[in-house]
């Protein structure tokens, strides 16, 4: 009955979730799943979302609608982004490469941790032409960060995303009680991986022992500095923070908490983003990550004033049960969940997503707090 049409794609992360539980070992599962502290915020994260509605448009021509966008200029297949996670050859052999190779395949652009398993110029090389950003942790050792900067733009990266939301780490209570560790057989080739952090408990701890707890506003300027690359801040919540970075210089900034990997007691991504965007929205992108699981949430995003959003855990677990394929099909999934809710809410293109399709339950739509 059927034959011939295309089934339709849904995305179903709580099985996926289940699937990458299995298929993991545990102390891979323990660092790619857990939070700070009591995990309030991991919580938290998923279910704000959820406190907000969207208010569709009616008697609009819905008959071509594309998810289609740009990222700094960019273009993109979807306001998707594979954000930064780190040592993800603990999720699938293939690591960082598997993971690009998906994201180019369904268009969308991704952000690769300084904290890789893979070599950032294997991963350009097998991106594709997929939009590739570096992350990067600056270092104490400012000649290592340096270098790898260097290395990124001549790779092609073309944007430094600045993570600074981890002067020391949180305290990770999972990691701590699985004893996380870098396998011998794994390295971080980026960050010229030290020795040290291989022994003892809290590989995390330690590495994060190597980033700059002194950075400043400074630091905005000294990245740019070393390349022709934009610099995005990524891990702030409060607006002064963002009008701070956009005069610094800074290209774009994401709202993000870490995934609520560092402070237990920060606000939920989603109950911060209007405020910030609001601030900086017409001078500078914004992205947010941070608990989202479906599609309904990046409208969400978007209407709250996001560019673009970036996902964390939801690609480890596709990496993990489906390496390069799997992320691919869970982008796919997204964009064709996100077309029809934007069908659904009246916005042919992402710029049609307006402040008025979103309110949070107990607001009218697009009002400020
Ligand atoms: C296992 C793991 C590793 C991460 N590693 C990095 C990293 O190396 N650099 C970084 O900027 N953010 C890192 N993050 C934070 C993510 O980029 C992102 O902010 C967060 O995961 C988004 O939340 P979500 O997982 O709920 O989608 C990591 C997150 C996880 C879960």
């Amino acid at each position: 009955m059927t034959e011939g049409r295309e089934r339709p794609r849904f995305l179903d992360l709580e099985s996926l979730e289940r699937r990458a539980r299995d298929a993991l070992d545990p102390m891979a599962w323990a660092y790619f799943s857990g939070g700070a502290e009591r995990e309030r915020l991991l919580e938290e994260n998923v279910a704000a979302w959820e406190r907000f509605r969207l208010y569709p448009r009616v008697l609009v021509d819905v008959s071509s609608v594309r998810s289609a966008t740009s990222v700094l200029g960019a273009p993109v297949s979807l306001p998707v982004v594979v954000g930064p996670t780190a040592l993800q050859r603990l999720a699938h052999p293939e690591g960082e490469l598997a993971t690009v190779r998906g994201a180019a395949a369904a268009g969308a652009a991704m952000v690769l941790s300084s904290l890789a398993t893979c070599d950032l110029d294997e991963v350009a090389a097998a991106a594709g032409g997929a939009v590739l950003h570096m992350q990067v942790y600056v270092l104490k050792d400012r000649a290592r960060t340096a270098e790898m900067v260097q290395r990124a733009a001549a790779a092609g990266y073309r944007a430094l995303v600045f993570t600074v939301d981890i002067p020391v780490s949180g305290l990770r209570t999972r990691e701590v009680e699985h004893g996380v560790r870098l396998p011998d057989h794994l390295g971080l080739p980026n960050v010229a991986d030290p020795d040290s952090a291989r022994h003892g408990w809290g590989f995390v701890e330690h590495v994060v022992r190597e980033f700059d707890p002194a950075l400043s506003l400074d630091d905005i300027a000294w990245l740019g500095g070393l390349s022709h690359l934009p610099v995005v801040v990524k891990g702030l919540c409060r607006a002064d923070d963002a009008l701070r970075c956009a005069e610094a210089g800074a290209a774009a900034v994401v709202v993000s908490n870490h995934g609520g990997r560092q402070l237990d007691d920060a606000p939920a991504s989603a109950e911060v983003l209007r405020e910030v965007a609001d601030a900086v929205g017409g001078r500078m992108e914004v992205y947010v990550d941070g608990g989202i699981r479906r599609a309904a949430d990046v409208v969400k995003a978007l209407a709250l004033g996001a560019d673009a959003v970036l996902l964390g855990r939801p690609v480890l677990w596709a990496l993990a049960t489906g390496g390069a394929e799997g992320v691919m099909e869970l982008l796919e999934n997204f964009r064709s969940e996100l077309e029809r809710i934007m069908a659904l809410c009246g916005a042919r293109q992402p710029s049609e997503i307006e402040p008025s399709m979103v309110g949070r339950i107990g607001e009218r739509p697009g009002e400020r707090p």
